[in-house]
């Protein structure tokens, strides 16, 4: 069956264009067998091996096809796990939850639980996230609209008994021109105006923070919340906009407080005068960050930086979804690669090594504090939550874990190894390679800049945002070498090996990239796009 769809042609429909784009860059390769940091490559008489340093953009963190994994699935199936089995108990999603807590707990120092909620896919546990936000919100305003609605009427009371008078500044501060002699005519004109406020408060669109050069998936809510006007502009008009954070600019962060924060002024009786408390209104729905941007071209967030966050988003009341999608499952010798920060999540997201390279399956974790129970009732998926999924999910931890954490402290030993290779290499071509970034098995290599290249070759592949795939190409065809460029920084070519890597492996990569290198300095275009 295999052989014949290999070996049938017929047109390209399966995103036909995006082929072309591959064999363009010479990408556009078969894999038929995955094994440890291994993709096998068919060929017209077999199949060639190809190191493989994407690494399912960072899901297979334990190898292709993790023996122990396979062994596990292999068990489920044939044991008849109840794949489908909605609406009823899952133990095995609780279990799977407690383990994270477990894990996380172990990170965090705390012992707060985080609730769970399952998902398929990285972006899909965002907009999870995304709209989980977005409910408690809309709790927190009906809230503190219902607590003025019942304070006003208290004061609207002791102004209608005469026990409270409506001072001028009252009116003037709410920008009422008018000036009835009745305490409770001027009332009923305050009260107007502060009913128009919060109708027009609530009319607002909820706010989201997101980093600059962030990624959090491409569904219609994630897209807005990825910072990469190509994903995101075409869909603007679909779901709520975010404001794009700088990195280390936390100056910037109190510059959007104050643009967005909204406020509703609240009656209050003092000293038998009405006078007015400024409320806040809960604008601001989600503050969106990766610990190590991935897609954007593999940078750490500093602890500092991180700790700002954390604190404006206290401040304000805002909380913070930390998107360990890519970053987190152990990649960078921790479960989350935000702990070691000292950040602490409101909220975590987990997909991609979750799923031990075999399920598709994420997660999104609520701390109590923030949690909104009826997000049960009005959030669901056919597919989330499923056994198979979870049994996976929980293989794959007992693996992170075996050993007293033996596979976090080779992520990060791999990583040391991976990353002393490419800091050779920046102090070897430090005209090519512009910078070297990221922690333990999430590496990126920036290169300099090649749009004003005098080979026309390099040139126009920098200028048509083609040159990291241009590298990728050369690498795989001459190399053995899968790598890519992170799609919204494509002058960085990112590194994320399982912890299968070996030495070997780690090599053939620097001799790949000294390859390019030398290319890049001889300006050598030809060279570099050719077989
Ligand atoms: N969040 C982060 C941090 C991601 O890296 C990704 C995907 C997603 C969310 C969305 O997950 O693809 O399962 O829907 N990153 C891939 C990448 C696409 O290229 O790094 P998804």
């Amino acid at each position: 069956m295999d052989d014949y769809y290999a070996t049938t042609p017929g047109p390209e429909l399966a995103e036909p264009y995006l082929r072309e784009v591959l064999d363009s860059a010479g990408l556009a390769v078969e894999y038929v067998r995955a094994q440890g940091n291994t993709l096998y490559q068919r060929t017209d008489d077999g199949e060639l091996p190809v190191a493989d340093f994407a690494g399912g953009y960072g899901s297979v963190l334990l190898g292709h096809n993790h023996p122990a994994i396979v062994a596990r699935a292999k068990e489920l199936l044939d044991g008849g796990t109840p794949v489908h089995a909605q609406f009823s108990r899952h133990p095995y999603a609780n279990r799977l939850a407690a383990e994270l807590n477990r894990i996380i707990h172990r990170e965090l120092c705390t012992d707060e639980p985080y609730y769970a909620v399952f998902a398929n896919s990285g972006a899909e546990a965002v907009e999870a996230a995304i709209k989980h936000a977005e409910l408690d919100r809309g709790m927190r305003v009906a809230e503190l609209l219902e607590r003025t609605a019942a304070r006003r009427s208290s004061v609207r009371a002791a102004v209608a008994d005469g026990t409270a008078t409506v001072p001028d500044t009252v009116l003037s501060t709410l920008g009422v021109t008018a000036r009835p002699d009745s305490a409770a005519e001027r009332f009923a004109l305050a009260e107007e105006e502060i009913e128009r406020r919060a109708r027009e408060l609530t009319a607002r669109p909820p706010m989201f923070l997101s980093l600059e050069g962030g990624f959090h998936g491409k569904l219609a809510a994630s897209v807005q919340l990825t910072h990469n006007e190509g994903y995101r502009l075409p869909f603007a008009a679909l779901a709520a906009q975010a404001r794009f954070v700088p990195q280390d600019r936390p100056d910037i962060l109190k510059e959007i407080h104050a643009e967005e924060r909204g406020v509703l002024p609240e009656p209050a009786v003092v000293d038998g005068q009405v006078t007015l408390v400024e409320r806040e209104f809960p604008v601001f729905c989600a503050f969106l960050l990766e610990p190590v941007q991935g897609e954007g071209g593999i940078r750490e967030l500093s602890a500092e930086f991180a700790r700002e966050i954390q604190e404006f988003c206290a401040a304000i009341d805002c909380p913070v979804v930390v998107d360990e999608i890519q970053s987190g499952m152990g990649r960078t010798g921790t479960l989350l690669a935000s702990s070691p920060l000292g950040l602490r999540g409101d909220y975590y997201t987990l997909a991609k090594t979750l799923g031990g390279g075999i399920a598709k399956t994420s997660v999104m974790l609520v701390r109590r504090t923030w949690y909104r129970k009826e997000f049960e009732i009005v959030h669901s998926s056919t597919f989330a939550k499923d056994s198979f999924s979870c049994h996976i999910a929980l293989k794959v931890l007992e693996l992170l874990e075996a050993d007293d954490g033996a596979a976090y402290r080779r992520a990060e030993e791999r990583g040391e190894a991976l990353r002393s290779m490419l800091t050779r290499l920046h102090t070897d071509f430090p005209d090519v390679v512009a910078d070297v970034r990221g922690r333990g098995l999430m590496l990126g290599l920036e290169f300099r800049d090649q749009s004003e290249s005098a080979s026309a070759e390099i040139r126009q592949a920098a200028q048509g945002g083609l040159f990291g795939y241009v590298l990728a190409g050369h690498l795989l065809r001459r190399h053995r070498v899968r790598t890519f460029p992170t799609a919204s920084a494509v002058n960085t070519l990112r590194f994320e090996p399982s912890v299968e890597v070996d030495d070997t492996q780690i090599a053939q990569l620097e001799t790949g990239l000294r390859d390019v290198c030398a290319l890049l300095r001889a300006q050598d275009g030809a060279a570099l796009g050719s077989a």
